[in-house]
């Protein structure tokens, strides 16, 4: 083993020694673990051709200060990769100073078999992973994986690592002066698979649900995430993993749990993504019906709700018969159907997601109209076309100042509709650092 893999090992070790003190204490309802959670800043980016967001976690520990790196939030992706560069043997001095170095896998690895069998990035553009890659000097065959960029499409090889990835933990109030570290195995992609991407922003994190993402390397925090996105780039949003409470300014004494209705998460084959049954689109009374056992699919790389033509025609018909009202404009792609808005902001009915059990997800203006240019805004719902499949996927504008909870515990997906009319929103957690309470 390598100084890099004794030290993992013994960490992991360590990791392993204390979750088992923890749960005994547990077990006799002595210890109460300080901190919920684990939280994280998101961000929206707009200089990508899509809009798309980040969450920053901290990659690196140099001059005692941990230093963050920017990721895209991706709640389909099997597993984390970025910008890294593999290195067997790491020593001070070995790793360039603006890159960030990591231990390769073998292909030895069952890991390495696994992560390639699953579903993960199968994709008709990426060619077949082999075990023919070595390092200079390791004598092992490294671990290449195949990843496709959520911004382009393409796919690349990547090689797996053994990676570190460190977080604050939280009490759902303020993000505490102490540290939480998980070792996922994640994969280092040539910096040319991330041209595309938003400025500083240097990979994907996987937050599926996939063993392998980000996520379910904290199961003391019974594998939930929690996301708020913010509406602007200037705003800061933001992720929790642990299932709360939650806690937004200026109500610091109610948990955004209770804001939440919950619908099932649903199973969907080869993909390790989040998805729930939507029984129908209602507008003002009257309801687009999904045809039977539609599922509709959460994304956080599609920038827009994307509804198949059918679906979407009936959305788009209803849509304009209740806002006849409202002066019309030239659509603007990829929309359909726009106004004027030169006098002042639109306010047009809600769109309602019908979900089992009566329990509906309410997309309000904000969420539901884009001002594309001064004078003209859009209803942001895309047609996806005939055959898109799933039928409905609801993406990020839809998410945005909306609190959404994927437990996989109880898989169960709790949403809050805006929280702007709770007189709070997504950039609203207080990000100032704290001490430790222990
Ligand atoms: C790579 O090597 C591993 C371990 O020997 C083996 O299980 C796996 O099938 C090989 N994969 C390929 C694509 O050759
Ligand atoms: C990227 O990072 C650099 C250096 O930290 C900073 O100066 C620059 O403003 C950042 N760019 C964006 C778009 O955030
Ligand atoms: C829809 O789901 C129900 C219950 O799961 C099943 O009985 C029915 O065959 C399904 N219909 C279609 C068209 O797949
Ligand atoms: C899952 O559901 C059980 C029973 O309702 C509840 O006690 C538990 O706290 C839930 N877990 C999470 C992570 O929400
Ligand atoms: C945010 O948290 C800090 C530290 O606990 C506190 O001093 C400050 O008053 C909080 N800000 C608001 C707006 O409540």
């Amino acid at each position: 083993m390598t100084t890099y893999r004794k030290m993992l090992f013994l960490l992991q070790l360590l990791v392993i020694v204390l979750a088992i003190i923890s749960q005994e204490h547990e077990a006799t309802a002595v210890y109460v673990r300080p901190y919920t959670s684990v939280v994280a800043a998101v961000n929206k980016h707009t200089d990508a051709f899509k809009p798309v967001y980040s969450v920053q976690i901290m990659t690196s520990y140099v001059n005692m200060q941990y230093w963050p790196s920017s990721f895209l939030i991706d709640i389909d992706a099997p597993f984390t990769w970025y910008d890294c560069i593999m290195q067997w043997n790491i020593y001070p001095g070995s790793c360039p100073s603006n890159k960030l170095c990591r231990g390769p896998a073998s292909c030895e690895e069952f890991e390495c078999t696994q992560v390639r069998a699953s579903y993960s990035y199968k994709n008709p553009s990426c060619s077949p992973e082999t075990n023919s890659s070595t390092l200079p000097g390791w004598g092992f065959c490294t671990c290449p994986v195949n990843v496709v960029s959520p911004i382009t499409g393409s796919c690349d090889q990547a090689l797996l690592n053994y990676d570190d990835f460190t977080v604050i933990t939280s009490d759902g109030r303020h993000p505490f002066e102490s540290y939480l570290g998980a070792y996922p195995f994640a994969a280092c992609a040539p910096s040319s698979s991330l041209a595309s991407f938003p400025a500083n922003v240097s990979g994907v994190m996987a937050f599926s649900s996939s063993i392998y993402a980000y996520p379910a390397f904290f199961e003391p925090l019974k594998n939930t995430l929690a996301l708020c996105i913010p509406s602007k780039p200037s705003d800061t949003g933001v992720l929790f993993i642990g299932s709360g409470p939650y806690y937004l300014l200026p109500q610091s004494n109610v948990n955004v749990r209770s804001y939440l209705s919950y619908t099932p998460l649903l199973k969907h084959k080869d993909s390790f993504g989040y998805f729930i049954k939507v029984n129908s689109i209602v507008i003002k009374k009257k309801s687009i019906n999904a045809p039977a056992n539609t599922t509709t699919k959460l994304s956080t790389m599609d920038p827009y709700t994307t509804l198949r033509t059918d679906i979407y025609n009936g959305v788009v018909r209803r849509f304009s018969m209740v806002t006849k009202r409202l002066r019309p404009a030239k659509p603007v792609a990829p929309f359909s159907l726009c106004f004027r808005t030169i006098t002042s902001g639109l306010e047009v009915p809600d769109i309602d997601f019908s979900l089992p059990d009566g329990k509906k997800w309410t997309v309000t203006t904000t969420n539901s109209i884009k001002q594309v240019t001064k004078d003209v805004a859009c209803l942001a719902f895309v047609d996806g076309g005939a055959r898109s499949e799933p039928a409905i996927v609801i993406g990020t504008f839809q998410f945005e100042d909306n609190f959404l909870e994927f437990n996989l515990e109880n898989s169960t997906f709790g949403f809050s509709s805006s929280l702007l009319s709770k007189q709070t929103s997504c950039a609203n957690f207080n990000f100032t650092l704290t001490p430790s309470p222990y």
